[in-house]
């Protein structure tokens, strides 16, 4: 690939400021979560609603979600950026386990992994996966929401962690 237009590629899209969520696994694969940016709505009106998710392939949570077919998106409330940074190995946390005995977190009604304080948790199964390149593309089938009393989602641009301002 050209190096350049790759380059220009990631500074384009680091101005897309994102929300940032977790996606967190368990069953016969273990246990495993990762921070992501690349979390999207798919469809509100489909069997269940839908949502997409990118995973590297190197990512052991990935190769988990693939076995487990189940997963949890935790979109993280704006205070827990500390949180996100643990989920990146970003704290020196490359052990998937010590990750979880960092935070707080519970099974939902599927066994996925609830990260308490996330303001709003997506429960699901997985519809299906295409490998793309570099990442695994899940789709979850959502058969659950969690929605905690405060809306303010953790933002990431610019290569930075951010809040939303309102200019309404
Ligand atoms: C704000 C932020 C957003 C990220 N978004 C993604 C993403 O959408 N997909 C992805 O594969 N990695 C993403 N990453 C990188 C992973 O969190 C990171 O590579 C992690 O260490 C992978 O862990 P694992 O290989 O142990 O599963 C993101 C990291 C940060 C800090």
């Amino acid at each position: 690939m050209d190096p350049e237009l790759r380059r220009c590629f990631v500074e384009g899209m680091s101005r897309a400021a994102t929300f940032v969520a977790v996606a967190t696994t368990d069953g016969e694969a273990g246990r495993f979560g990762v921070t992501i940016s690349s979390l999207t709505s798919v469809s509100a009106d489909g069997d269940h609603p839908s949502l997409l998710a990118c995973i590297h392939h190197r990512s052991s949570t990935a190769t988990a979600i693939l076995k487990n077919r189940a997963f949890c998106a935790n979109l993280l409330h704006e205070g827990q950026h500390e949180v996100a940074n643990i989920f990146a190995g970003r704290s020196g946390m490359a052990d998937h386990g010590e990750r979880f005995s960092q935070v707080p977190w519970q099974p939902g009604n599927l066994g996925q992994p609830n990260i308490a304080g996330a303001t709003a948790v997506f429960e699901c199964r997985l519809a299906t996966a295409l490998y793309w390149e570099t990442h695994h593309i899940f789709v979850g089938h959502v058969v659950g929401v969690t929605l905690s009393g405060d809306p303010a989602a953790l933002l990431y641009g610019q290569r930075a962690y951010r809040r939303a301002v309102d200019i309404s």
